[in-house]
């Protein structure tokens, strides 16, 4: 933490240096403090700004803030609602090339990635804007004469968002656009190391003529800001997204006050070759999942299950593509792998490859950290990695594949499964009853089948086992943050 550090200029690619925020956001002001936190660029560990340290007190104001707002925003038609976020999305788009100058700066991922992320995020602004005007109750006919049924619904209340450093846009529209489609207002604590994509989309809401308190940020570090957010009664609804032991810890913090609560948690995804798959499709699927961000998404392929009939040479192709990778700061030129978030990620990484060669597996490319003030990782392929290894049994979050050879599909669907985890799996086969069979046997929220991508604002994503509770995006994602509410009445026929 840095008090009193001075408030740092505008980078200067923004075309739009008023984006640039360093103040937390709260009714519709924008709150500066003398404690602050410093952001800095994983790509070169140079500080970028600063962001207020806010606490409790802070936080309550703007859980204060965003219960007053909900009082008139719920009474928008959801026309009015998807209007508002209709010209959000807008904005977004208008201005994406300094969203993502901003998310690479203080994320690290490749700038064309960066710009993948905004549209990804807008795409989510753009579908509830859409379905706003669609929160359809029913009617269920009664169970005696006389009597009429109605199921409406009516949104939640006061939503606390904690969202992560991986995505720092598509993670808050995802939950933030839902939550004020149906009518809630929103109190989000964005990760401290990637809060200025977080409040520039908050800039550009206001422009959108969203009303001051339905969506405020409150910047600093956890502890006190999360304390408030999973126990203040006024919050009826938290959602996270972030790592399994976390969510855990939170959300048991939320059942004293019985909150609504969605987790989207870590992964730990198998992503299957068997020998009938088509190669390339199978190493580019593995390319898109596995490398995607540096390899730090909760839907990565974290373990490579290759069927020994196409091992060697999957693993042949998939090296010459990893060699071909242009790794260094996105902002300086065109690039396919950017830096870890920080020195701890790196160290992560490093130890997973370590254990893994000190129990047999073999490094065909990569395998090192990058010297450098950037945390650099090498692209890295590994063989002969088992079930048993640390890479194996827990997230890497890192540019790492490791392969582990199977023989039969009852072996890699046994192996497939055997995690806590059940977010994302994948696999790769060109026979239909396999693709049928080993669709409904893996254990995971959402099956890739020949490819290595699943995320889209129009299909639900969430994990089954540790993974998560509730799903994002699609028509499921607007359920999480409405009640149901039964009229029953009876009339004299
Ligand atoms: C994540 O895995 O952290 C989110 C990735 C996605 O939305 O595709």
């Amino acid at each position: 933490m840095l008090a009193g550090q001075t408030i740092a200029d505008p980078p200067s690619f923004l075309a739009r240096p008023d984006l640039f925020r360093q103040a937390a956001f709260i009714d519709g002001a924008w709150v500066e403090a003398e404690a602050r936190l410093a952001v800095r660029n994983p790509a070169n560990n140079a500080v970028i700004g600063v962001t207020p340290n806010l606490g409790a007190a802070e936080t309550i104001l703007a859980v204060e803030a965003a219960e007053r707002a909900f009082q008139s925003w719920r009474k928008l038609t959801g026309k009015a609602r998807g209007a508002i976020l209709r010209r959000w999305f807008d904005l977004i788009i208008a201005n994406s090339d300094d969203l993502a100058g901003l998310l690479t700066l203080e994320q690290g991922k490749p700038l064309a990635e960066a710009r993948g992320e905004i549209q990804y995020a807008a795409s989510f602004i753009e579908w509830f804007a859409e379905e706003a005007k669609r929160i359809y109750g029913e009617t269920i006919p009664g169970h005696e004469p006389g009597r009429r049924q109605m199921v409406i619904k009516q949104p939640v209340g006061v939503v606390a968002a904690v969202t992560p450093w991986n995505f720092p846009a598509a993670m808050i529209t995802r939950k933030v656009a839902p939550a004020l489609a149906v009518g809630c207002t929103v109190v989000l604590k964005p990760s401290e190391l990637t809060p200025f994509t977080a409040l520039a989309l908050a800039f550009l809401a206001r422009e959108a003529g969203l009303p001051a308190g339905a969506f405020n940020i409150v910047t600093g570090e956890a502890p006190p800001i999360g304390d408030v957010l999973t126990t203040d009664p006024r919050i009826k609804k938290f959602t996270f997204t972030g790592s399994t032991p976390v969510g855990k810890m939170l959300a048991a913090k939320c059942m004293a006050t019985v909150k609504r609560v969605s987790l989207e948690l870590g992964g730990n995804a198998p992503l299957i070759v068997f020998d009938d798959a088509d190669l390339d499709k199978a190493v580019e699927g593995a390319i898109s999942s596995k490398f995607r961000n540096t390899g730090q998404t909760c839907v990565c392929a974290n373990r490579l299950l290759v069927q020994a009939g196409i091992h060697d040479a999957f693993a042949a192709k998939l090296t010459a593509r990893v060699a071909g990778f242009v790794v260094g700061d996105g902002l300086q030129g065109p690039t396919d792998q950017g830096p870890l978030i920080n020195e701890a990620a790196v160290a992560k990484v490093r130890g997973h490859v370590e254990d893994a060669k000190h129990g047999g597996a073999r490094v065909l490319i990569g395998g090192e950290s990058l010297e450098g003030a950037g945390h650099f990782f090498a692209p890295t392929v590994l063989v002969d990695v088992t079930p048993r290894m640390r890479m194996s049994r827990e997230e890497t979050f890192g540019p790492v594949a490791g392969l582990i050879r199977f023989e039969t599909e009852e072996e890699a669907v046994s192996i497939a499964n055997a995690t806590s985890a059940g977010l994302a799996a994948y696999f790769f086969t060109r026979d239909v009853n396999r693709a049928w069979r080993v669709g409904e046997a893996l254990e995971a929220g959402m099956v890739g089948i020949n490819t290595g991508q699943v995320s889209s604002e129009t299909a639900p994503f969430g994990g089954v086992k540790e993974s998560g509770l509730g799903r994002e995006g699609a028509h499921y994602g607007a359920d999480e943050f409405v009640e149901l509410k039964l009229l029953s009445s009876d009339i004299n026929d």
